[in-house]
C-alpha cells in the first residue's frame, strides 16, 4: 500500500473543501440522494419476487395452481414469466412507479381483508381479472411485449399465419387474443 497517494489525496480533498467550502453539502447531498435511491431500487426489486406477490396472495389458491400448471412458470426452455414481470410495466420507469404506488392500495385492502377467504377472492376475481386485461390493453400488452417481440416470432412454428404480423392494421393486442395464460379466466 502507498500511503503517499493517499496522504496527496487527502491534502487536495482538504485544499478543495477550504477552497470550496459550500461544495460539501453538495457532495454529502450526492451521496444521500445515490444511497437512497440504491436502496429505493433494492425495495422495487425485492417487491417484484414472487414471494413478495404470494404473501398475500398464495390465498389466490386457484389462481396460483393454474399459474405453477402454465407454460410461463415451467417449460422447455426454463424462462420463468414472474407475477411482476405480468402485472408490472418494467420498460418504462414513469408507468413503473406509478403502477407501484397505485398497488399499495392492495395493503390497505389486505388490512381490512378485502380478499382473504377462498369465496372473497371468488367474488372479486372476476373484476380483478377484468382491471388486469383493462390495463394491459390500455398500455398495449407492455409487460408482454418485454419478452415477446413479433419481429423475433417465427409464424410457421407458432401456426399462427400472419396474424402477429398484422397486429398494427388489426387493431388488437396480445391480450385481445390471448387471456386466461397464467390463470384460467375466472
Ligand atoms: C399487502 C398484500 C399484497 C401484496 C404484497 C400484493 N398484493 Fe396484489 N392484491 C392484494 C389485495 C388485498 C388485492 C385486492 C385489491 C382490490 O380489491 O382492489 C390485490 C389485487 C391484485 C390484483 C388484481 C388487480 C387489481 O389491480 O386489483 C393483481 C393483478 C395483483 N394484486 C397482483 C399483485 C402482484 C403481481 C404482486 C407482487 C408484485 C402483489 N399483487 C402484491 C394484496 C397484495
Ligand atoms: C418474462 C417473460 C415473459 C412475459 C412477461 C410474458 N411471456 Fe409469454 N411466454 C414466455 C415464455 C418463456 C413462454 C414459453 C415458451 C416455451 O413454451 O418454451 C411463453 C409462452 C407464451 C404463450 C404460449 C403458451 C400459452 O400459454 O399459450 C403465449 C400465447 C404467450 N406467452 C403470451 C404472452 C402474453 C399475452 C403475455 C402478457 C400478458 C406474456 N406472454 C408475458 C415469456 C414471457
Ligand atoms: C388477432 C389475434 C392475435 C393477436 C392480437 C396476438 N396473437 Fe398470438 N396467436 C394468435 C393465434 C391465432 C395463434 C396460434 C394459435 C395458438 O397457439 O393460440 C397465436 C400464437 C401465439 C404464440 C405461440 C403459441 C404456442 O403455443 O406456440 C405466442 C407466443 C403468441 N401468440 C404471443 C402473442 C403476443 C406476445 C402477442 C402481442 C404482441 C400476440 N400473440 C398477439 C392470435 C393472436
Ligand atoms: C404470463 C403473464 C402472467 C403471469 C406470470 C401472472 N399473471 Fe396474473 N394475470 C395475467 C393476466 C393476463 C390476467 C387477466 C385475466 C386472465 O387473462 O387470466 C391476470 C389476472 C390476475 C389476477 C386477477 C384474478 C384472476 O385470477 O384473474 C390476480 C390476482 C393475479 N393475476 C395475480 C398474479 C400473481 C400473484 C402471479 C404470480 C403467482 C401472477 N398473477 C402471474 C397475467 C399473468
Amino acid at each position: 500500500m502507498d500511503f503517499r497517494l493517499i496522504d496527496r489525496l487527502s491534502n487536495r480533498t482538504t485544499a478543495l473543501i477550504t477552497k470550496h467550502p459550500a461544495g460539501i453539502p453538495l457532495v454529502f447531498g450526492a451521496l444521500l440522494g445515490l444511497t437512497i435511491a440504491a436502496g429505493f431500487a433494492g425495495l422495487a426489486g425485492l417487491s417484484d419476487s414472487n414471494g413478495f406477490c404470494l404473501s398475500c396472495h398464495e390465498m389466490a389458491g386457484a389462481s396460483y395452481q393454474d399459474y405453477l400448471q402454465s407454460p410461463h412458470y415451467r417449460n422447455r426452455t426454463g424462462v420463468r414469466a414472474g407475477c411482476a414481470d405480468c402485472h408490472l410495466p418494467h420498460a418504462n420507469w414513469l408507468a413503473y412507479a406509478k403502477a407501484k404506488v397505485t398497488a399499495s392500495k392492495d395493503v390497505y385492502h389486505h388490512l381490512i381483508g378485502t380478499i382473504d377467504t377462498p369465496e372473497k377472492f371468488a367474488a372479486l376475481r372476476l373484476e380483478m381479472a377484468r382491471r388486469v386485461l383493462l390495463d394491459l390493453k390500455a398500455s398495449d400488452s407492455a409487460p408482454c411485449r418485454s419478452c415477446h417481440d413479433v419481429s423475433a416470432m417465427d409464424p410457421q412454428a407458432q401456426g399462427s399465419g400472419d396474424m402477429h404480423q398484422r397486429i398494427g392494421t388489426l387493431g388488437k393486442t396480445c391480450v385481445d387474443c390471448h387471456q386466461g395464460l397464467a390463470h384460467r379466466l375466472p
